[in-house]
């Protein structure tokens, strides 16, 4: 997909006419008309403007679909789970530290195919989820809707989704090897910042250990395994509940190996 495209896309799906973005851009909305029918582009200092206006990060403005995504949508595509249906064990940690039995906010950054959120809105969260992977959402939705729930999923890049609002849970699984040491962070002081008192964080990650080798359908590129225990020093300053590092089989890519995770529940004082 070219630029122009994606802006007519996005902008539609946002209910917005050209005038509209236009006005957010300061342009005219000529220029809008322009760079939607491919006889312009817009200036590359606009870029992450238009990005940020559409919510999408600025590689997916460019049409660039990264190699994990294009990797996720391929795993997505079959009617059973990736991932299976079974909630991940830290959904019930969750739910024993913070039972709903209160109005709370849930986030499920990297979703997947929607078990885990969709398993919280069951039991009572309002939850909302995103993940990289359209299919992966679509799936969500649809065992949502098979469930009688609802959580609101939304299609959004964690390396340039930042939160504004506040949640009371922040979970995810198996995805926080995606983010590069460089921003690690100003994600997680965003998350921190934009969670409510008493909030807590249910976190996994894979790490690196010298005794254990790559997966063998691992791609090195957009992956970066964490150090050992990294993950809680951005914790420092929260109360941890639980901080665990486990060793475990894998069979994905049809060949035995291992992987080594480090597991964390951290809670805002
Ligand atoms: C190992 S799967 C885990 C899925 C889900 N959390 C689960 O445990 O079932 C990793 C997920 O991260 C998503 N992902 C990869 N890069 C991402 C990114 N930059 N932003 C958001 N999600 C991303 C993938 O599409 C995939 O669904």
């Amino acid at each position: 997909m070219n630029i122009g495209s994606v802006i007519l896309n996005k902008r539609k799906a946002l209910g917005y006419t050209q005038q509209v973005l236009a006005d957010k851009l300061h342009v005219s909305f000529q220029a809008v008309s322009k760079w939607e029918n491919g006889t312009a582009y817009p200036e590359v200092e606009l870029l992450p403007v238009i990005a940020a206006i559409l919510g999408i990060s600025v590689d997916a403005l460019l049409g660039y679909r990264s190699a994990v995504v294009t990797e996720y949508e391929n795993r997505y595509q079959t009617e059973d789970y990736y991932w299976g249906v079974v909630p991940n064990r830290l959904c019930y940690e969750i739910m024993k530290l913070r039972p709903p039995i209160k109005p709370l906010k849930v986030l499920d950054m990297g979703c997947g195919e929607g078990k885990d959120a969709v398993f919280l809105a069951r039991n009572g969260y309002i939850v909302s989820a995103f993940d990289v992977s359209d299919s992966g959402l679509e799936k969500g939705k649809r065992m949502a809707e098979k469930c009688g729930t609802y959580v609101d999923f939304f299609k959004a890049n964690i390396l340039d989704y930042r939160l504004s609002e506040n949640f009371d849970i922040i979970f995810s699984s198996g995805v926080f090897h995606y983010i590069a040491p460089n921003i690690r962070t100003e994600i997680t002081e965003n998350l921190k910042q934009y969670t409510n008192k008493k909030g807590i964080h249910a976190i996994n990650v894979f790490v690196e250990k010298p005794f254990i080798e790559r997966a063998p359908d691992e791609e090195a590129a957009e992956r970066y395994h964490w150090k050992s225990g990294e993950l809680f020093t951005y914790y420092h300053d929260w109360l941890l509940w639980r901080t665990e590092e486990v060793i475990f089989d894998c069979n994905s890519g049809g060949k035995p190996h291992q992987h080594c995770m480090d597991i964390m529940i951290a809670e805002k004082k």
